[in-house]
């Protein structure tokens, strides 16, 4: 055989393994151990997860949310999306102006209101509670594990079974102190009317999303509180379950 053939036939058969080689490497190996179920990363207690950007535009008129808007109180039981979080927690408290002025009214600018997300099906977020810290627009995890259950036992009456049910539950609280620092005890009126104002943004969102929600007033405040390991200045004001409608 010509040296010619020989050498043509050597780079033929090294480039034919060289890309065998690099197929093996980019097909996952079946026979390899399943892979784990949940591929989520666990994020420790005090770790952050950057929560990806709002939109700011939405496909339905103020007008047509108000008019839809109901509560809501039956869950499909499906997750919800990051981006889906994102948003819900941005229209509560998100930062809207350099100064930090955000999407609900505050009395002197205050901003006496904390919300924590409790994650139960969610696409991207371990279960678990997380402070949302709107200047940052991120969560920090305060609590381990899904106490949605926990939550809806704290919820007064019979028929509060939505907070367990639920993809989600954000639960408003408000520090006092912050506003009655300067409006003394109408103070604590004003961050309570904030809460309203908060929660009815999440409810419209919640409309633009094609979400359900309510907001559950009926709840011991003490048993809140310790579940999602909130600050003892702290004053459980609203839960609202959130979740795809059933
Ligand atoms: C201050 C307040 C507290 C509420 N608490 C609860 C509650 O604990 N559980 C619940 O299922 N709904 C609760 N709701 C929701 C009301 O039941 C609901 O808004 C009312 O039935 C009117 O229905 P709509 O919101 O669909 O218009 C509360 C509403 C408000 C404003």
């Amino acid at each position: 055989m010509p040296t010619k053939t020989i050498i043509s036939v050597v780079i033929v058969i090294v480039l034919v393994t060289a890309i065998a080689i690099s197929l093996s490497l980019l097909i996952p190996d079946k026979t390899a151990e399943p892979v784990e179920e949940e591929t989520m990363q666990k994020i420790e207690i005090g770790g952050r997860i950057k929560l990806p950007e709002p939109r700011y535009a939405g496909n339905i008129s103020v007008e047509e949310a108000l008019s839809k808007r109901r509560s809501i109180r039956a869950y499909s039981g499906d997750n919800l999306t990051i981006e889906e979080v994102s948003q819900l927690l941005w229209a509560a408290q998100g930062i809207t102006s350099p100064w930090g002025g955000r999407t609900a009214p505050s009395a002197g600018a205050l901003y006496p209101l904390e919300l924590y997300l409790v994650a139960g099906d969610v696409e991207g977020i371990d279960k678990g509670a997380y402070r949302y810290r709107p200047e940052e627009h991120e969560l920090e995890k305060v609590k381990d594990g899904d106490i949605r259950a926990e939550l809806a036992e704290a919820a007064l009456g019979p028929n509060q079974e939505h907070v367990k049910d639920a993809a989600i539950d954000i639960v408003f609280t408000a520090v006092y102190e912050r506003t009655t620092v300067k409006y003394k005890e109408r103070g604590i009126r004003y961050a309570r009317m904030e809460a309203g104002h908060a929660a009815q943004n999440v409810y419209l969102q919640a409309v633009s999303l094609d979400l359900g929600t309510v907001v559950i007033g009926a709840f011991s405040e003490d048993k809140v509180k310790e579940i999602v390991n909130a600050e003892e200045q702290e004053n459980p004001l609203y839960i609202m379950p959130v979740g795809r409608k059933g």
